[in-house]
Parts: structure tokens; C-alpha cells; sequence
């Protein structure tokens, strides 16, 4: 199988990887740290060091979130058909740069070029598209208030300010351009974090910004470690917003450090979502579909179909359809041909994964298949695709996000109604997303209310939609992204009373 790219383009982005550090992006500026100080990138297919990055600090934060303040009003006030006009240009722009950004990604994060193609440079355009329409249709309302008197009483949606934007490195591409997406569209401007594991698409897409013809300022990006730079953009007083992805732990370490001036804070946390597959399922789809939904991007998904939950009568048939899809995945570096699932993004990750599979099997859970580090693969993080059986509510493995390729596979049985069902379901401290497999629309729609989940899937999911609401019940966040939601999360809502 040939290569979906020209590797004349893959020498050309290394050769220009290797020639120096990337900078940070602000006031319109690429500049380096303060310090001076860079951290190296690694590409997780080999373990080897191929690219640097400005590391980011204090300074670097102050003098981003300074810029953006000075860019926030021009930018409030620009008409909204053109900052549309702008994300869309973005959004031609990210096309046109689609290989480079594919390649980048992939050997960044390590997932296959098809995945940084799609969900991410596509993904990414989709997200400009849609936000950009919102750009011209955020709306207040007119009240009739019940006081004696003849009023006219409206609401106005305000951009909420400076808004800081901290992104993992799971999907560093696309979950950048979410995030900055809706708060342009809005009005807001942006101090943007990449993940210190994944910082290379982020600086491209701060070329892009500038190419586009955004005024400098408005988009600001500090490549740099969660303490530290992550760090400085929650406690900037000059902040007025985080907009968060990542684990929960940091999520709550968020929300206790931006009491300072109460910043606005969303949270798109952690999940260790349900997959629940009745047996009048369409097994042709499920089978797959709980493959690819705990394997795709090896696990390291938010969304993640970590717990399977399936009826006794198809057990059996389930955990091997999904035990053969293990076997023949094809595992590999994200750039070779072919490559079904990539390696896990960092050496800590690796080890996290591999000590949760073996915490499950001390626990008494059996490694159905998989559970190894691959050996042919020494140099880069390749972990097998791996269920594990005989998992119980309690046991870690269960409990807790391991994000990597590793499924709990669980029983339920002829006794167990839509509540115990959902009981179980429901029984982490996540509550992000969840799947549901049944011909039968009752049992499913029931189910669905029953589910403590943002996202229900049903007989398959769309993908991120940039039009779907995303985000969590109980631990798994604060807000939502996408849609409606998502945009006015970047507003203040102003109440304005006229006595007539
Ligand atoms: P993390 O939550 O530490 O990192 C995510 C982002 O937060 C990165 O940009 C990081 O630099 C930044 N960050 C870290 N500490 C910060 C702080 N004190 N203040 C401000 N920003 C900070 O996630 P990590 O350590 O990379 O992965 C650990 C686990 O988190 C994973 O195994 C997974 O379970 C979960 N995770 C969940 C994600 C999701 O999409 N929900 C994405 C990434 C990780
Ligand atoms: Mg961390």
C-alpha cells in the first residue's frame, strides 16, 4: 500500500522542524520565551527527539494576555459578518495546508495520517464553518417585565473577554481550533495552551491566523508545560475565562486556582463511558462499533468506550468479535500505510496504560488478549489492543479513566431491568458519553433518560459534531462545547431595562 502523502512533504516539514525551536506567537509577533528556555518534542513511533519548542512562562503569559487585552475591544466591535469573513478564510487556509498539518499532527501525536486528515484537519475547517455562521446570529432577547409601568427590556450577548484556552494533547489540531473557533466567533480574544507532549500544529495554525489576516493580538499561543504556563494563564488576573480539556484532577486544580478575579471556567474532562449492547442488537454494527470506539486513536479519547456492558445471551459472540478485531489491527507508526491505531502519545502514558492492565489482573480481572507493550516495536510506545474479563465494579480498572486501548468487557443478564442496567452504568464518577445497541426503540429511548451521560449514542455514533453539544454530567465537566451552548459559553448576558 502506497502512502496517502508525498514524502518529499514529510522531509520538508522534518528538515524545517529541525532547524530551530518553534516560537510563541504574540501581539502578531513569533518570538521566544522570555527565558530563552525550550523543551523537546518527541515523536511516540520511535522515542526520538525531532522537534523543540519555546517553553513558555510567567512573562510569556503576562505579555500574551496583555496583547489580547489590547486587541479585545477593536475586536468586540468589529462587525460580525467580518470576523465570519476571517474564520472562514481560517478555515480555507487550514485546507490548503491540510498535508502539512496531517503530517505534523501524526508524527506529533503519533495517530494514524487518515485520523489527523479527517478528525483533524476536516474536523478542525468544520469547526470554523460552523462557528463563523454564529458569528452574525448571537442574540438577545426582548422581556416584558411584570413591574407597573411601560418598559422595553431586552438582553444583550457580550463577549465574556480575554480568554485563556488549555488543550491536551490527544487531539492537539482540532481541539485548538474548537476552542478558539466559538470565542473568535463571539468576540472574544485568545491566549491558547497546546499540550507540552503535542505543540506543533498549534504554531501552524498560528501562521495560519496571521496569514488569514487576523489583527495581531487576537489569537496569542504559549507553548509551554501545564505548570507553568498552564498554570500562569489560570491565575492571570487578566483572564477572564478557561476554557479547559484535559483530566480531572487538573480540572479541579483549575477551578480552585481561577477564584482570583472568578474567572468563567468550562471544563471538558475525563470519561469512562458505558457501551451497552442489548441482545436483539445488530451485531454486524455493534461488534465494530465497541471495537473502534475503545481501540480508535488508542484509547486516548475522552469519549472512549472504556466499560462494555453486554447481555449474557451475546456475550460470547461480543468479546470475540471484538477479541479478533484485537488481533488484527494493524498497530504501527501513524505514518506507515495502512496503520489502524498509532502508538500511545508519550513513555508515561505507556507506563500509565500497562499499570492499570496490570493493577485489573492483581484485582482478578483476566487479559483476555493484548496487555503487552509491543516488543517488535521497542523504541516507540505501542501498547496491543487489549480486552480484559472478569472485570467488577470496584476494581480500579473499572473505575478509573485509563485512556488507552484497554476495555472492560461486563455481563448483564435476563434479571437485570433498565435500571439496574442504567445503576451500572451510571456507577463511576464520569459521566460524559455512552453507547446503547438494540432494535428496539423503547428499550433504547428508555435507557437514554435513564443514562447520566452529555452524549448518547444509539446504534452508532456521529463523530464530534460541531453542532452537538459536548461535554459532561457529574465529574466529567463544567458546560458544554459546540452548538449554542458552545458559543455562549463565550458571552456575558447583559439584562437592560428603558422606562418609557
Ligand atoms: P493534563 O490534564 O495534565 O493535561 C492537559 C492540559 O492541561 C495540557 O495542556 C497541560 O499542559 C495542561 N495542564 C496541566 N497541569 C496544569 C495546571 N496545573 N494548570 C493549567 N494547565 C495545566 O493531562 P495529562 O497529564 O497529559 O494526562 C493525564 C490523564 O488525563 C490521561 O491519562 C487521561 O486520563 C486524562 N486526559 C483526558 C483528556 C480528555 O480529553 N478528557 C485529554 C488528556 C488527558
Ligand atoms: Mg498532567
Amino acid at each position: 500500500m502506497n502512502a496517502p502523502f508525498a514524502a518529499a512533504a514529510l522531509d520538508q516539514i522534518r528538515s524545517e522542524l529541525a532547524s530551530g525551536p518553534r516560537q510563541l506567537l504574540i501581539d502578531g509577533r513569533f518570538v521566544p520565551a522570555a527565558s530563552g528556555e525550550t523543551f523537546d518534542v518527541v515523536d511516540p513511533a520511535t522515542g526520538q527527539v525531532f522537534a523543540s519548542a519555546a517553553s513558555g512562562g510567567r512573562e510569556d503569559v503576562d505579555r500574551a494576555a496583555q496583547a489580547a487585552r489590547r486587541a479585545f475591544d477593536g475586536w468586540a466591535a468589529t462587525p460580525p459578518a467580518q470576523r465570519a469573513r476571517l474564520l472562514l478564510r481560517l478555515a480555507d487556509l487550514i485546507e490548503a495546508h491540510g498535508e502539512r498539518i496531517a503530517l505534523t499532527e501524526s508524527l506529533d501525536n503519533g495517530m494514524p495520517f487518515m485520523m489527523a486528515k479527517f478528525a483533524g484537519v476536516m474536523g478542525a475547517a468544520d469547526q470554523l464553518r460552523y462557528n463563523a455562521g454564529w458569528a452574525t446570529k448571537i442574540t438577545g432577547e426582548t422581556v416584558q417585565p411584570s413591574a407597573p409601568g411601560e418598559w422595553h427590556a431586552f438582553t444583550l450577548r457580550e463577549p465574556v473577554g480575554v480568554v485563556g484556552a488549555i488543550v491536551p494533547w490527544n487531539f492537539p489540531f482540532v481541539m485548538s481550533v474548537a476552542k478558539i473557533a466559538p470565542a473568535l466567533a463571539a468576540g472574544c480574544t485568545v491566549v491558547l495552551k497546546p499540550a507540552e507532549q503535542t505543540p506543533l500544529t498549534a504554531v501552524i495554525l498560528g501562521e495560519l491566523l496571521l496569514e488569514a489576516g487576523f489583527p495581531a493580538g487576537i489569537v496569542n499561543i504559549v507553548t509551554g508545560y501545564g505548570e507553568t504556563a498552564g498554570a500562569a494563564i489560570v491565575d492571570h488576573p487578566g483572564v477572564d475565562k478557561v476554557s479547559f480539556t484535559g483530566s480531572t484532577a487538573v480540572g479541579k486544580a483549575i477551578v480552585r486556582a481561577s477564584t482570583g478575579n472568578l474567572k468563567r471556567v468550562t471544563l471538558e474532562l475525563g470519561g469512562k463511558s458505558p457501551n451497552i449492547i442489548f441482545a436483539d442488537a445488530d451485531l454486524s454494527k455493534a461488534i465494530p462499533g465497541a471495537a473502534m470506539g475503545i481501540f480508535g486513536n488508542a484509547g486516548q479519547v475522552c469519549a472512549a468506550g472504556s466499560r462494555l456492558f453486554v447481555h449474557e445471551a451475546v456475550f460470547d459472540e461480543v468479546v470475540e468479535g471484538i477479541k479478533e478485531r484485537a488481533r488484527t489491527l494493524k498497530v504501527g507508526p501513524g505514518l506507515a500505510p495502512g496503520t489502524e491505531m498509532g502508538p500511545l502519545v508519550s513513555q508515561e502514558q505507556l507506563d500509565r496504560v500497562l499499570s492499570y492492565v496490570e493493577s485489573g489482573a492483581g484485582e482478578g480481572a483476566t487479559i483476555s488478549v493484548g496487555g503487552q507493550r509491543l516488543s517488535d516495536q521497542d523504541a516507540g510506545y505501542f501498547i496491543q489492543p487489549t480486552v480484559l474479563t472478569g472485570t467488577v465494579s470496584g476494581m480500579r480498572v473499572v473505575e478509573e479513566e485509563i485512556f488507552g486501548p484497554v476495555l472492560c468487557a461486563m455481563k448483564f443478564g435476563e434479571g437485570d431491568d433498565l435500571d439496574a442496567v442504567a445503576a451500572q452504568a451510571n456507577s463511576t464518577e464520569y459521566g460524559l458519553s455512552s453507547a446503547i445497541w438494540t432494535r428496539d426503540l423503547s428499550t433504547a429511548l428508555k435507557l437514554c433518560r435513564r443514562l447520566k451521560a452529555g452524549t448518547v449514542r444509539i446504534n452508532g455514533g456521529a463523530g464530534v459534531d460541531p453542532g452537538l453539544p459536548l461535554g459532561g454530567y457529574k465529574q466529567s465537566g463544567w458546560g458544554r462545547e459546540n452548538g449554542r451552548a458552545g458559543v455562549e459559553a463565550y458571552t456575558e448576558l447583559k439584562a437592560v431595562t428603558v422606562a418609557l
